[in-house]
């Protein structure tokens, strides 16, 4: 047996960036690539409600024996509540963080829909569209970038969805789009559920950052016009960023079909794809959002964690904001955004610059993790931007 045949794959530009930003230790280093959370010392710290409820667990804890192919029900059910505000004729499945979840729901569109097709407006998180290939759809795109504005036209996907066939699919993100921070207006989440009504599309709600936008339940008000209206829906839910339990891999599948017949044969279709898949998620993170939800002064810490973490990103948002325009680059667009990113119009090599001579990592498409910033190295990250650009127009 031989792999011989096995092309070299380019390297992931993503995991490039992060091995690099850990190599280099000196102290001017500003780490903007990796999208995690970091307070104002630069760290990603283990939220204290987490700790309590991992002794809690550690405490309580009887048995490590199987959970099941769908995972914890307990913890399903308890964040559809908190999150989404009770069940709307949803069910769900614990998945492998949010990305689990998108390849479980890629995978059940992928055996449902009849031309196999999913809508997705650019740019969007590098992995969406791989990962739904993967899953075995046919991608079909529209730009989204509107270079007179700054910020992102959503409507390119609605109008693309005007035409598109009944049964197709189409991908939005809830809130704190990544990578740009601007997600759709109000109305424009009415003519999504409008257009997704009348065409018969089935819409896959990526819900990865609740409660570090605009506020715990500010961040799920959007998505209600297609919770009350479209009958046929998925969302899959993270629960590694709001929770800070990134490597614990936490997420869920909601899912709802035509009716309660369909619901539950998306339910037997989802358990069979985990089993042959992973056979069953990872317990630990679930049981720490679960104890989190289930204790009144667990909950109460947690919001409190998030909220502060929330009031620091929008805080360090509003800083950059007011300082205008820095070479080619209008910050005071970012004021529109929300959450953890905003993608910044530089050139590769400007990218590079900011990299190679000052120490500031960047994505190559030029989006920054604003929770990288903090008083230390706000002004020297400034600084470079300047000097990055300069040289390069030199
Ligand atoms: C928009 C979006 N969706 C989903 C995910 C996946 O999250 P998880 O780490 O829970 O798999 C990410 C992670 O960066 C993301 O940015």
């Amino acid at each position: 047996m031989s792999f011989d045949h096995l092309a070299a794959l380019p390297a992931d530009p993503m995991l490039t960036l992060m091995q690099r930003a850990k190599a280099d230790s000196g102290a001017r280093k500003i780490d903007l690539g990796v999208g995690v959370y970091q307070n104002a010392e630069g760290r990603t710290p283990v939220f204290d409600s987490v700790k309590q409820a991992e002794f809690a667990l550690w405490q309580t804890q009887s048995t490590k024996a199987y959970v099941g192919a769908a995972g914890d029900v307990d913890y399903v059910e308890r964040l559809a509540e908190h999150a989404l505000g009770g069940s709307a004729g949803l069910a769900g499945i614990q998945t492998i963080g949010g990305t689990g979840a998108l390849r479980l729901a890629g995978e059940l569109l992928a055996r449902g829909l009849p031309e196999r097709r999913i809508w997705i407006g650019l740019p969007t998180w590098t992995n969406h569209e791989p990962l739904l290939r993967a899953a075995g759809l046919r991608i079909a795109h529209r730009d989204l970038n509107d270079p007179t504005r700054g910020t992102l036209r959503h409507e390119a996907l609605l109008d693309a969805l005007r035409e598109a066939r009944a049964g197709d699919a189409f991908l939005l993100q809830a809130s704190s789009h990544n990578p740009t921070g601007f997600d759709p207006d109000p109305a424009l989440w009415q003519a999504f559920a409008d257009v997704a009504v009348a065409r018969r599309l089935v819409p896959l709600v990526d819900l990865a950052y609740q409660g570090l936008g605009s506020g715990w339940r500010e961040d799920v008000e959007p998505i209600a016009p297609l919770l009350e209206r479209v009958p046929q829906l998925l969302i899959a839910y993270s629960c590694d960023k709001n929770f800070g339990l990134y490597r614990e891999r936490v997420g869920a599948l909601y899912y709802r079909g035509a009716s309660g017949e369909e619901t539950a044969r998306l339910r037997e279709h989802l358990v069979a794809i985990a089993r042959v898949s992973y056979s069953m998620p990872s317990d630990h993170g679930a049981a720490i959002v679960r104890t989190i939800l289930a204790d009144p002064r667990l909950r109460s810490v947690w919001r409190d964690e998030l909220a502060a973490a929330r009031d620091r990103v929008a805080s360090i948002r509003a800083t950059l904001a007011q300082r205008g325009r820095i070479g080619a680059v209008d910050l005071a667009s970012l004021a529109a955004g929300r959450g953890l990113f905003a993608q910044l119009p530089l050139s590769a090599p400007t990218i590079q610059r900011l990299q190679a001579e000052h120490s500031v990592y960047l994505a190559p498409s030029g989006r920054m993790n604003l929770a990288g910033l903090n008083e230390h190295n706000l002004e020297r990250f400034l600084t470079a931007l300047d000097a990055a650009q300069r040289r390069s127009a030199a």
